[in-house]
């Protein structure tokens, strides 16, 4: 039931629980927490095109419809491709519980391609490999290469028949918290132009990732890191957040994401004297190598003069594929290719170079979604996050291909599930007694500001800065420049000002209130890493080139408490000791 009141301005509606984001992870949460709760989802764009569905490639589990595959090998690559800093309790879970989540969404209708025998198709993707790590294994469930899209539409679908409530195009502003538990979020409408608050015994942050801070990324325009930046505003800390990872094929110059399995297919990757370069740097994997791996092969040819034409991409090779493979098994890519490139890519290989992706911290959680507090696991009730806005800590230092949509799944359900029983066992909080004013305050203020600074400006330096000194690649001098330059920028965005200052669909309005999130999630990312000094996963110091288990076996949480404040806490060990890495 959804209960309304309030003056004009502040719109108040009131629910059991409240998503933030409408992705994969959003959407699997609320149906589960639909089954016993009136649940709403709240998102800043409409629900469907959230940015689960660019995912292409596929979504990982070991059904074994191919070949022989196993729960185990699963998780000992996850742990290994996490470079050890995965917590390996949460990973036994991601392995074990990922064949039923695709068989649920089989039984919900998602149309995955088949094989000859009619079952689900799979396909290699890097890192993912057979008897811990002998070759690379098909665990990578497909639908050709629209996986996320129709997972999402499927879970859209659902949502639509169990009566779960979409409040589309709202933004949420902040989150509210009374007595120390959280009791909703506050928004802006942007086709009203109102401040509305959600009132609710509960709340899940989805929000995604945040690849936007950076020049070149496969993210959409929303990649914001919404919910990092509402997490820090309410003293949540963030995890591990130095982990930031470069998916190897972005269109060169675009970002724009080429699938790894156009790789699981059969493509190959060649430097600018048409060698397959990867068999240097990953004998046993070679192309199929995890993502950190190859990012790093890719840019040291490049650096090393071995680009294409001495310049800064190198080729993805799909000519070997062949136009009908190419039509049946990646249409997305071909259409893309075609589109963005201008050429055929089973006549010609496509430039390509590393591209910002994903973000392997987060928002702390439990394996139910419960946000955690500190590096005791104190729980902040009512909150809740999943998929890459969290860290649950499955993808430790990288992450593998196809398995976020499998994280979205498991943890999104999980996190739902846990949701719906606090929900039955738990009163309403008071909304703290100041929100509606503040909140009014604040959006106010923003809109009539009058400084010289523009959004766009402020921006494309955030971007550059961290494009060029915290991507792949990263030394002390260059973080400490990113961390003053952050810092420079969120002092120039108190010195905003706004052209347009009306309410309804203001989206400068709307990117400053982007802005500012993004600010304040960089200098948590330039802070860690500076601090971090070893060299792990996707976070590779030049100026401390090894991995250190002894120092820096642990994860960063940094929190906002007069200045940024940095803790540790240590990596959960069960199955798999820590070893050199090798593919
Ligand atoms: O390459 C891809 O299709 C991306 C998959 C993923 O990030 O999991």
């Amino acid at each position: 039931m959804v209960f309304v009141h309030g003056d004009a301005r502040n719109m108040i509606h009131q629910h059991d629980a409240i998503v933030v984001g409408a992705g994969i992870a959003g959407l699997t949460a609320a149906l589960k927490t639909a089954e016993t709760c009136d649940v709403a989802v709240v998102s800043k764009v409409h629900a469907t095109r959230s940015h689960s569905g660019a995912a292409q490639g596929g979504i990982a589990a070991s059904l074994g419809n191919e070949e022989d595959d196993s729960w185990e090998w699963h998780m000992f690559d996850t742990v290994k491709g996490s470079d050890y800093l995965a917590d390996q309790d949460v990973v036994e879970i991601l392995a074990r519980e990922a064949p039923r989540a695709i068989y649920v969404l089989e039984y919900m209708g998602v149309p995955f391609s088949r094989n000859k025998e009619g079952k689900i198709a799979q396909r290699p993707f890097g890192g993912h490999t057979i008897n811990f790590g002998e070759a690379p294994v098909k665990r990578a469930c497909y639908a050709s290469d629209r996986t996320g899209r129709v997972i999402m539409d499927t879970l859209y679908d659902q949502c639509s028949v169990q009566g779960v409530n979409i409040y589309n195009e709202v933004f949420v502003i902040s989150l509210l918290i009374s007595d120390s538990r959280c009791c909703g979020v506050t928004g802006y409408d942007l086709a009203t132009g109102e401040t509305e608050i959600f009132h609710a015994k509960a709340v899940m942050l989805a929000t995604g990732g945040c690849g936007r801070i950076f020049r070149t990324t496969s993210n959409g325009y929303a990649s914001t890191g919404d919910g990092f930046a509402l997490a820090i505003d309410a003293g949540v800390p963030l995890e591990d957040m130095e982990f930031i990872q470069f998916h190897p094929t972005g269109i060169h110059g675009l970002g724009v994401l080429i699938s790894e399995a156009t790789r699981g297919e059969g493509g190959v990757l060649r430097n600018g004297s048409g060698e397959r370069f990867m068999e240097r740097y990953a004998p046993t994997l070679k192309d199929l190598a995890p993502r950190d791996i190859v990012s790093r092969a890719i840019l040291t040819e490049i650096q090393e003069g071995r680009g294409v034409g001495g310049s800064d991409y190198i080729h993805l090779d799909l000519t070997a594929l062949g136009r009908q493979r190419l039509e049946q098994k990646l249409p997305e890519v071909t259409s893309f290719v075609t589109t963005y490139v201008g050429v055929d890519p089973s006549e010609s290989p496509i430039p390509v170079a590393p591209t910002c992706h994903y973000i392997m911290g987060g928002i702390p959680t439990d394996g139910d979604g419960q946000v955690l507090t500190d590096e005791k696991a104190t729980p902040m009730l009512g909150l809740y996050a999943a998929g890459e806005c969290a860290c649950v800590s499955v993808h430790g230092a990288n992450r593998l291909g196809c398995n976020s949509l499998i994280d979205l799944v498991v943890f999104g359900g999980r996190a739902g599930i846990a949701m719906a029983k606090y929900v039955k066992e738990t009163t309403l909080p008071q909304l703290p007694q100041d929100a509606e004013a503040t909140l009014s305050r604040g959006f106010d203020c923003l809109l009539e500001s009058n400084g010289k600074e523009r959004v766009s400006g402020i921006r494309g330096k955030m971007q550059r800065v961290m494009m060029e000194k915290c991507s792949v690649f990263r030394d002390r001098k260059g973080l400490k420049h990113v961390l003053d330059e952050i810092r420079n920028l969120k002092r120039a965005y108190g010195n905003l000002s706004l052209t347009h200052k009306e309410r309804t669909f203001n989206y400068e309005l709307e990117e400053a209130l982007e802005l500012e999130n993004m600010l304040k999630t960089a200098e948590v990312m330039a802070l860690s890493a500076l601090k971090r000094e070893e060299s792990r996963g996707a976070h590779h110091r030049s100026d401390f080139p090894e991995r250190n288990d002894e120092s820096w076996l642990k994860h960063t949480l940094v929190s906002q408490t007069k200045g940024l404040q940095l803790r540790y806490k240590p990596v959960t060990v069960t199955r798999f000791q820590p070893k050199e890495r090798r593919y």
